[in-house]
């Protein structure tokens, strides 16, 4: 059933999304897929402008928002801090009034400004001062334009039954400290949408308690199955879903997580081991960019298992159905 309560809504947060909400996005990606494929006109946005604000390095995010306003007939502008006023300290919240009074929607991409929660605070001053939708490209928090990318990848490789399928979300080796966004968003979206998971990762890697704290929650209303493993031996056997993703631990400071990481160097770099004891159709899946022979082998990433660039192309569709949705 699709929903109308998307409009004008901030995309800042699984938490504020309802099941029906997400499958509506869903559904309407599905749908945009197809018209693309099919070369059929689906000019929603005619005249509208997305503000694109990045903090932070893109390769997906920066091109598939821009190429998604192409699409849906509107327009992308590329910001970056340092050629804004911010760079002289005009106040977020003067930056977001008077965008607000110029454009349709910013996405925002931000992390890494301070302690943990930081570059949240700003998108959520953001939403507070636009009537525009605000949407997050990457907090330090959250990435939920991934997440609903990598949720319609799943559906489409795993058929009828991908609810039910087992996804393992596994911690993977990388000399970089990367943010937890990843992990958190993945388990906001199984718990709502009434998915099997399970979150693998050595001891000390714990996401924020508040996010698994809302999953168990959200498990308890959609049947959700949410399960946390130490041993990703474990948790690959049987797996239908390999998902390898690289986070740091908030028990550690860069350095100590650097050095304490190293001993998981071999076990938790997904290779043919890990794809050995999984169920014999399981696909691999990482967001991008991986850190090759670290978070995974080239074996795998590079093998018939892996559905990367769909799952990279998926961002497209899913951001086109989010912006579609939101600033119609
Ligand atoms: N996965 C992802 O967000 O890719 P970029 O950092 O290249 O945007």
């Amino acid at each position: 059933m699709l929903t109308k309560s998307l409009r004008g809504k901030d995309y800042i947060s699984l938490m504020d999304y309802s099941k029906e909400e997400l499958e509506t996005i869903l559904e309407v990606a599905m749908d945009l897929k197809r018209k693309l494929a099919l070369g059929e006109p689906h000019e929603y946005l005619k005249n509208k402008t997305l503000g694109m604000i990045f903090a932070n390095p893109s390769t997906r995010t920066r091109t598939s928002f821009e190429a998604a306003m192409t699409q849906l007939g509107g327009h992308a502008q590329f910001h970056t801090p340092e050629v804004m006023q911010i760079a002289h300290h005009e106040t977020w919240i003067d930056t977001a009034k008077v965008l607000d009074r110029y454009i349709d929607g910013i996405m925002i991409r931000m992390y890494g400004i301070g302690k943990y929660g930081s570059a949240r605070e700003i998108l959520n001053v953001m939403a507070e001062n636009a009537e525009i939708p605000i949407f997050n490209a990457l907090d330090d928090k959250e990435h939920p334009c991934q997440i609903i990318a990598d949720i319609m990848t799943m559906m489409e490789k795993l058929g009828p039954n991908w609810k039910e399928k087992k996804v393992v979300m596994s911690w993977a080796y990388s000399d970089r400290v990367k943010s937890p966004g990843v992990p958190q968003t993945m388990a906001l979206a199984a718990s709502i949408l009434g998915m099997n998971l399970t979150l693998a990762y050595p001891e000390k890697y714990d996401v924020d308690p508040e996010y698994m704290a809302f999953a168990d929650k959200a498990a308890e209303k959609s049947g959700a199955k949410i399960e946390v493993v130490h041993d990703v031996y474990e948790a690959s056997k049987g797996a239908d879903v390999i998902y390898a993703k690289s986070w740091g631990s908030f028990l550690m400071n860069n350095e100590e997580d650097v050095e304490y990481r190293k001993q998981f160097k071999e076990d938790w770099k997904i290779s043919k081991k890990h794809f050995d004891i999984a169920n014999k159709k399981a696909i691999f899946m990482h967001c991008l960019p991986a850190d090759r022979n670290k978070e995974v082998t080239d074996e795998i990433i590079d093998g018939p298992m892996s559905v990367v660039y769909d799952e990279a192309e998926n961002r497209l569709h899913t951001e086109k159905a989010i912006l579609a949705l939101s600033m119609k």
